[in-house]
């Protein structure tokens, strides 16, 4: 985001000031935003800088002295007994530890802080008298809101009337959401009825509330968090922070559960990592975390910074979505000879990350969220998840966008191509198809398969383009002075990649079959053949009625394999393996009752020191344990490496144990 410009400081300062408010009434009154989170705290930030360099420039009305932007006419006013506030921000450990040093500075003394949870919805304001609700308002510029109250009566986490010991008249402070799971099941409702999308939990949340009708309002099933209170009259009030989230509690709110009461600045900044790693692991969105001073006197005695409190601030997490340019939607022909489209973005940088090319799903997805080239479109990136697009942004819509049509031929070989009814996939109907054979080349060799390294998809695309191999086996024939021809090849490096294939002759049959991109075949499966069978000529003459008893392999997977080895050309290509001297043996392994692992499940997450995921199978599986990709309550086991993802912090919420490489050799004794 380009935050230089050459305009003088005044000049730009206004030109800032004029793209904030707009941005303001965009999100605020038309819950329409235009430009991103981040875009908009950089403006921001930018504005702000220059006006601590030439406070002269600071207006009244700047948006840093005030909050967000003026209610819409549409609903009556609201206004705030207590103002409330808006929150600095702090994007870094930097900035966090600079507001810590700011407290204690101020304070005199250590402060201890609570950390919560940064909600991303609409903070809201709820008025009770005597123990009833009275009415609600929205924000608005924190001063003023909207009256919002018979749309917020019928959200079910707002109680009607308080429990407990209730004071006379309390503002009830905190923010009103659409959880994940609601927001997927509307949107499910909406692509069954042919309605439109919505485009994200939060603006579907502030659209619901400004819904003349409340029953509406009440079909898009909002949630509510208290975290806060404005007036309080009547009783003697909390003295703490965190005292007062036991109390709204009590009072009968839904206060978030991970809210957490920190004695220093490194146990913040822990939690502030922790939840931007966990993020996705919740079914509601969080966009950073609030940091609160716990003693309420001590916040009396800090004050405020124009609109900002002195006694918090929100950490900001890093951008998950940006906008940017559908170039193109492209199609990869996977190595079943599936069709998938593909975005090609120009590139556009989300969380620090280079993104330029992000996942379409499928034809009906793209025709559901009305996806066209030439679109501005959000694309979303989530830790080790490939990234995807959400959609277009449809006000931005150039004329010449083009409806995305599949292809009826193959884009690489031509042929025709077949969507079999019920699915939502393509396929190239030619077996022979080079994309087809490039990435079963490329499969063949990779880590979890043959490990061959060297071989990609570029050397094995211009080992096919060259006509050096037709099938896998023909790796094995290979000589050095081939490969040494190709480009970007010397002697040496052709001589490794011959030594890296002669060595993947020794993998074992477990391996083969990963290799041989048999349908439903992934490393667990692969391993429970190998050992149940120990040869592939055994499970080569296996039936389907046999390969059934196999425990761990269902109806599917046994049509698949029995479908596979019944092919003349994959028995064929069988020969040729072991006429090479491809081992295709198996210890043969009863998986008994007595194996170390025997009906445990596990779960394998992040990338451990030494063992590849297909190895660490490998060793579950022979040991009579399970592998599964989700974690549940039933999961026995988190194997986590370095860069674990939302697998670890499932586990961490349901209590499952987690264990590293070291552990998972422990239990396999
Ligand atoms: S406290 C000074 N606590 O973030 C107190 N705000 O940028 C200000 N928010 O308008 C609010 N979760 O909409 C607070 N646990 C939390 C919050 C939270 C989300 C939102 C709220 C507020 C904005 C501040």
């Amino acid at each position: 985001m380009a935050t230089t410009s050459k305009l003088a400081p005044a000049q730009r300062a206004e030109e800032l000031r004029a793209l904030i408010d707009e941005a303001n009434h965009n999100y605020h009154v038309l819950d329409a935003p235009e430009i991103s989170d981040a875009e908009y705290d950089a403006l921001l930030h930018e504005l702000v800088t220059i006006e601590e360099a030439h406070p002269e420039l600071v207006t009244p009305d700047s948006p840093t002295q005030r909050v967000g932007g003026a209610p819409s006419s549409e609903f009556p006013p609201y206004r705030h007994e207590v103002p409330m506030l808006s929150l600095s921000n702090a994007f870094d450990e930097e900035g966090l530890r600079a507001f810590d040093a700011r407290v204690t500075r101020l304070a005199g003394v250590k402060a201890a802080y609570v950390c919560e949870l940064k909600i991303d919805g609409l903070a809201m304001s709820l008025r009770y008298e005597n123990g009833r609700l009275r009415s609600a308002g929205t924000r608005g510029d924190g001063t003023v809101g909207e009256e919002v109250t018979p749309n917020v009566r019928v959200v079910r986490d707002v109680p009607r009337t308080l429990r407990g010991k209730a004071p006379g008249a309390i503002d009830v402070r905190g923010e009103i959401f659409m959880k994940k799971s609601d927001f997927k099941r509307l949107n499910e409702a909406r692509a069954a009825a042919g309605k439109p999308l919505f485009a994200n939990p939060r603006n579907t949340a502030a659209g619901g509330l400004r819904q003349k009708d409340p029953r509406l309002t009440a079909e898009r099933r909002l949630s509510f968090f208290a975290y806060a209170i404005g007036a309080f009259e009547g009783l003697e009030p909390p003295q703490t922070q965190h005292a007062l989230l036991a109390y709204l509690r009590e009072l009968g709110f839904p206060v978030n559960e991970h809210a957490t009461r920190c004695a220093s600045i490194d146990e913040v900044m822990a939690f502030c990592k922790r939840w931007e790693t966990e993020r996705e692991s919740l079914d509601y969105e969080i966009d950073g975390v609030v940091i609160k001073v716990d003693e309420l006197e001590l916040q009396r005695k800090l004050g405020y910074a124009g609109k900002d409190p002195r006694w918090a601030t929100a950490y900001k997490f890093r951008a998950q979505e940006a906008r940017t340019k559908l170039l193109d939607i492209g199609i990869n022909v996977s190595r079943s000879g599936k069709l998938n489209p593909y975005a090609v973005l120009e590139p556009v940088s989300i969380g620090g990350v280079t993104v330029r090319m992000a996942t379409l799903h499928n034809e009906d997805d793209i025709k559901r969220k009305d996806i066209r080239a030439g679109d501005t479109v959000v694309v979303h990136r989530a830790g080790d998840v490939i990234p995807y697009v959400v959609g277009p942004v449809l006000e931005l819509r150039a004329k010449d966008a083009r409806v995305f049509q599949m292809p009826e031929r193959c884009p690489v070989c031509h042929s025709k191509v077949d969507r079999p009814p019920n699915e939502v996939f393509s396929y190239c109907t030619n077996v022979a198809c080079p994309a087809q054979l490039v990435e079963r080349v490329r499969h063949y060799c990779s880590r979890g398969a043959m490990d061959i390294e060297g071989v990609g998809d570029v050397l094995s695309a211009e080992l096919i383009e060259a006509g050096l191999v037709r099938d896998v086996a023909d790796l094995y024939d290979l000589r050095t002075g081939q490969l040494a021809e190709l480009p970007r090849m010397g002697e040496k490096s052709a001589q490794n990649v011959i030594d890296a294939i002669e060595g993947s002759k020794s993998r074992g049959l477990a391996r083969v079959l990963v290799a041989l991109s048999i349908r439903y075949v992934g490393s667990q499966n692969a391993a429970l053949l190998a050992a149940h069978f120990g040869s592939v000529d055994a499970l080569a003459a296996a039936t389907q009625a046999e390969l059934i008893e196999v425990e761990g392999i269902g109806e599917q997977i046994a049509e698949a394999v029995a479908f596979f080895f019944q092919q003349p050309p994959n028995r064929a290509a069988i020969e040729r393996l072991r006429a090479h001297g491809v081992d295709m043996t198996a210890p043969k392994r009863e998986r008994a009752a007595t194996g170390a692992l025997h009906g445990k499940t596990f779960v394998l997450t992040g990338t451990l020191p030494s063992l590849t995921r297909e190895a660490a199978t490998e060793l579950i599986v022979e040991a009579g344990g399970k592998v599964s990709s989700a974690v549940s309550k039933k999961t026995d086991y988190v194997v986590a490496g370095e860069e674990a993802g939302s697998k670890l912090a499932k586990a961490q919420s349901l209590g499952v144990p987690i264990v590293d490489e070291a552990g998972l050799r422990a239990l396999l004794g």
